[in-house]
């Protein structure tokens, strides 16, 4: 039996095994999940044992467990260190999922369920992917050191801290990851770029307490009132993030670069209807796949504060609330955009209000260079597993580990993405396509088989 026909013979018994993984509601940011994340942790420890991984430790954080497992009996061929993420977004609203998000479901060519794409059934991809190639070869090709954490969704703190005090324990020839995206269905696809993430939250203070609007309205200041009038000044008319300096270290595209993307197959009405929205909307002067990948953004994620109960009720709140977030690209650095950001807040607000500014998270963008010979094996491996011609892409996303890694190993990065923009990642009715999940098994199995015929 070849790899391709294992992986075929065995299609049942891959479902069945991820049921029992995407069925664990691992939610990083509830503390109520905590036993669902350690239940997590332990079935992840337990299928790295069942695929012959050793040393296999559930490793404990500040917040939630790494686990970290090995099998190093390849002398003088490569050493990958894998990293996936065995925590999930919450999954409310509830009322808007078909089927329940922790009952995975098979509707049509796609599995429903809250971590079928991200990250859960792409962490599984390569479990089954492993044991496709034990099974059929008695052992590994290449050393590997997996490592999955339970904290991806809430911004991967604790996991630099434990890389940090373990760098020779972790060190490797290369990072593989597969936590992106194709371009679309039936386009296998290798991600050179991501973009960072800085996170805040405002509290903004006008009262000191709640007023009658009719008895103070006119005279006292509304706080949400004023943080929407700071919220519409912070683009400009051409969809620019109005914050001096902001754009001043955006490294601009090369144009070979330019040419590349924007002669993906990549289709226009198909983004615009998974948007669903009446229009789009962007920076002027770029095209849509560069505002997504290459320029930076700035959104509000929630705005609230007031009464947001039934019926009305008349009243000047004393605070108002906003989370929002910029997305960053190389050059721009981090903690230089909180403080133009932070300052140019503070220009903006009257006298009248107080500010509470807080950084929740921050994070840089990464791009690499695609020229290591790793990454010609990977594609050769996806265009066997897919049967259909790989590309390379940048996407808009963000994976804290994958520049912190880049940045400190200087290793070539593989992500392998087997997920799609249009499922539902974060949101209700997450799904993943079948056929790139058993794609993917495939194209990872090929692509160990191939490292593993690199002498290093
Ligand atoms: N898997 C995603 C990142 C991603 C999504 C990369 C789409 C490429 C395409 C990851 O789980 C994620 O959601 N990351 C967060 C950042 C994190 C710090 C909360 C994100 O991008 O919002
Ligand atoms: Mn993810
Ligand atoms: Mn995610």
């Amino acid at each position: 039996m070849n790899l391709s026909e294992y992986v075929d013979a065995k299609h049942d018994e891959h479902l069945s095994d991820l049921f029992e993984f995407l069925r664990i509601p691992s939610i990083s940011t509830q503390s109520q999940h905590k036993p669902d994340i350690e239940r997590a942790a332990h079935w992840v420890a337990d299928r790295m044992r069942r695929v012959g991984l050793e040393s296999v430790e559930i490793i404990p954080t500040k917040m939630h467990p790494l686990v970290y497992g090995e099998s190093l009996h390849a002398p003088g061929k490569p050493t990958i260190l894998l990293y996936g993420h065995y925590d999930v977004q919450p999954p409310e609203p509830l009322g808007l999922w078909t089927s329940p998000p922790f009952e995975p479901t098979v509707r049509g060519r796609n599995l429903y369920g809250r971590g079928t794409a991200d990250d859960k059934g792409q962490v599984h991809i390569h479990l089954r992917a492993l044991e496709a190639i034990r099974q059929l070869t008695g052992g590994l090709p290449i050393n590997l050191k997996m490592l999955v954490e339970g904290e991806e969704e809430v911004g991967s703190e604790n996991l630099w801290d434990f890389v940090k005090s373990h760098k020779k324990k972790l060190k490797s020839d290369a990072l593989v990851v597969s936590d992106t995206s194709m371009l679309g269905l039936g386009v296998p696809s290798i991600t050179y770029g991501l973009r960072g993430l800085n996170y805040y939250q405002l509290e903004i203070t006008g009262p000191s307490q709640d007023l009658h609007s009719g008895v103070f309205g006119g005279a006292a200041p509304n706080p949400l009132t004023i943080l929407s009038e700071l919220f519409a000044k912070l683009h400009d008319k051409d969809f620019r993030i109005a914050v001096p300096g902001f754009y001043k270290d955006v490294a601009k595209l090369s144009k070979v670069e330019r040419k590349a993307l924007n002669s993906l197959p990549w289709k226009e009405k198909k983004f615009r209807s998974t948007v669903g929205a009446p229009g789009l909307c962007g920076e002027k002067g770029s095209t849509i796949l560069e505002r997504l990948w290459c320029r930076p953004t700035l959104d509000l994620n929630g705005i609230w504060g007031g009464y947001m109960g039934e019926g009305s009720k008349t009243v000047i709140p004393s605070k108002a609330y906003a989370k929002f977030s910029t997305r960053l690209v190389p050059n721009q650095d981090p903690r230089e955009i909180t403080q133009l950001v932070e300052k140019q807040i503070r220009k903006l607000l009257p006298k009248t209000v107080h500010l509470k500014f807080e950084v929740l998270s921050t994070g840089k963008a990464w791009v690499a260079p695609y020229h290591h010979p790793f990454f010609e094996l990977a594609r050769q491996a996806l265009v066997k597993g897919f049967g259909k011609r790989a590309v390379f892409i940048r996407e808009g996303g963000s994976i804290p580990f994958v520049t912190q890694m880049s940045d400190a190993f200087r290793i070539p990065c593989l992500l392998l993405g087997f997920g799609l923009p249009d499922e539902n990642a974060h949101a209700p009715d997450e799904h993943i396509a079948l056929d790139n999940y058993f794609g993917g098994i495939k194209a990872v199995a090929y692509f160990y088989e191939a490292l593993g015929g690199v002498q290093i």
